[in-house]
């Protein structure tokens, strides 16, 4: 690497060439192509291309991050770190669909302890009690200090984030209170508020390295219990929230390195976060300061119902028989169709029915299945044309007119006691009011309930039918069915 130093050092003197002119201009069309990619993102016509722009902007940050070094001394662990990454990221990219929400945390939490360990070693690097730590402005402190709370928070927090969601046996899913909780986590966060205003104001001191360390014990320590009383239900919008204080800690990270483009992307990062929590505990009718400040007390109530009432029930050939006199069908897919991975028999169920001249149409709730967009990006897959996929708030007013609903593996999204039961947990979460249309047919395997734990008063209705078994094979047969009258 001595020859390569020499060429950078007589290419650039103390800094390369690349720090000097190409850097920045480089960073500027990352971080565009990172606000593009998020722009791009928020619709499925142009959602492929946010992906590539996402990459894009990430590989333009990495190379010219890399190419600016003006040293190559580090060279063999910065390859090393890329193949640690590249061993343990590879197997958490192919987890199903279905599992993305923990393995979103779990990138969060690794996002955290990144943030968390570059403070940390720039502080141990900029730590100098003989000289008076010149490097360690009030500025840099402010930021490593921030970037240390918010990053090491974040990983202990999405650990259990990821554990709840993976259901794991030792980690209760229930929210876990007991008396005097909140005192306890706000005093802890308080005394490393407080433990990180000192080592600001003096961070020279001999004993400001041991109070360094115990904000990140009382960091860690803060991350679990902040999620810990919060139920499973409420996972998948604390990763979101997690997600923003992640992207909070690389901001402060940006600070602390003289990283602009590390700036804008944390930014972007925490913002989204924040956006998507609020939506998504709009949609599901939860309070967000409940879920921003960790539901203290709150314990979910899931009400399942012992009491046998009648269902009305028929084959799938039934169902294709009553499809085939529509002339408008709704689709409503939910956790069950990703279960099921039905997607693709959906698609076969949309070409039968229209080539009939049968007007057909998907109606999508904005938190069907476990994460924000399941539902698009699985009818994404089986090429269901974007123009049929209309969100809860157009179609809704339709319902009236329309002769079947079809509701494939969804349960709360379409349950209509979210409309009048005040005693009902989901009361007041908005819904698909597929009750209003001339007939309903509810695919499942039995009258479980959904993810909310509580009976659907839509199955007992006069006016729907229930088609039992899983949903890849129902839907299966009823194409079947369709398809060989055709012929
Ligand atoms: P759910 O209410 O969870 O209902 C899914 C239904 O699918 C179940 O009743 C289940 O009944 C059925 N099912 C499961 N596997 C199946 C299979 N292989 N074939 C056929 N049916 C199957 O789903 P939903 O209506 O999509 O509502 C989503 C729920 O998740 C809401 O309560 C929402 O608040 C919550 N949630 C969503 C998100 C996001 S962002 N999407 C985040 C957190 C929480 P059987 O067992 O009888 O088959």
């Amino acid at each position: 690497m001595t020859l390569f130093n020499t060429l950078l050092a007589s290419a650039g003197g103390e800094q390369n060439f690349f720090a000097h002119y190409i850097k920045e201009p480089v960073y500027l069309i990352s971080a565009a192509l990172f606000i593009f990619s998020l722009m791009w993102l928020g619709s499925p016509r142009t959602a492929r291309k946010g992906v590539y722009a996402g990459v894009a902007a990430m590989l333009l940050a990495v190379i010219a991050t890399w190419a600016a070094l003006d040293t190559f001394d580090y060279f063999t662990w910065i390859i090393l770190a890329l193949v640690a990454g590249f061993i343990v990221g590879y197997p958490l990219s192919r987890v199903a669909l279905t599992a993305v929400p923990q393995r979103t945390a779990l990138s969060h939490a690794f996002g955290g302890l990144a943030a968390g360990l570059v403070g940390t070693a720039k502080f141990w690097y900029w730590f100098e009690p003989e000289t008076g730590s010149p490097n360690l402005t009030a500025f840099r402190m402010i930021a490593i200090i921030l970037e240390i709370i918010l990053g090491y928070l974040t990983f202990t927090g999405s650990l259990i984030a990821a554990g709840k969601l993976m259901e794991l046996k030792w980690l209760p899913q229930r929210p876990w209170v007991y008396k005097g909780q909140q005192v306890v986590n706000l005093g802890a966060f308080g005394l490393a508020l407080l433990l990180g205003v000192l080592v600001i104001m003096f961070p020279d001191k001999g004993w400001s390295p041991w109070a360094f360390g115990i904000i990140i014990l009382l960091a860690l320590n803060f991350g679990w219990m902040l999620v810990m009383p919060i139920g499973g239900a409420d996972m998948p919008t604390v990763i979101s929230i997690l997600n923003s204080y992640a992207g909070l800690s690389a901001v402060a990270m940006g600070f602390v390195l003289d990283n602009k483009l590390l700036i804008v992307a944390g930014a972007l990062d925490g913002s989204s976060g924040f956006i998507l929590s609020v939506l998504m505990c709009k949609a599901m009718n939860r309070s967000f300061t409940n879920v921003l400040f960790g539901a203290f007390g709150q314990v979910q109530t899931t009400v399942a119902t012992t009491t046998q009432k009648a269902v009305r029930s028929a084959s799938p050939e039934d169902a294709s028989q009553l499809m085939e006199m529509a002339s408008s069908v709704v689709i409503v897919p939910g956790y069950g169709m990703a279960v099921a991975q039905a997607q693709h028999k959906v698609r076969e169920l949309y070409d039968a029915l229209t080539k009939r001249g049968i007007e057909v149409r998907f109606a999508i709730h904005p938190v069907a299945g476990r994460m924000p967009g399941h539902m698009n990006v699985l009818l994404a897959e089986a090429d269901i044309p974007y123009d049929k996929l209309w969100e809860m708030d157009d179609i809704n007013s339709e319902f009236p007119t329309v002769d079947v609903v079809l509701v494939i593996g969804a349960n709360d999204v379409v349950n209509p006691a979210a409309r009048h039961d005040k005693t009902s947990p989901i009361y007041g979460m908005p819904i698909l009011e597929v009750d209003k249309a001339r007939t309903v047919m509810a695919i499942k395997r039995s009258m479980n309930p959904g993810f909310a734990g509580i009976d659907n008063e839509l199955y007992y209705m006069d006016k729907t039918i229930m088609v039992f078994g899983d949903a890849k094979g129902v839907v299966g047969d009823i194409v079947k069915a369709l398809t060989s009258k055709l012929h």
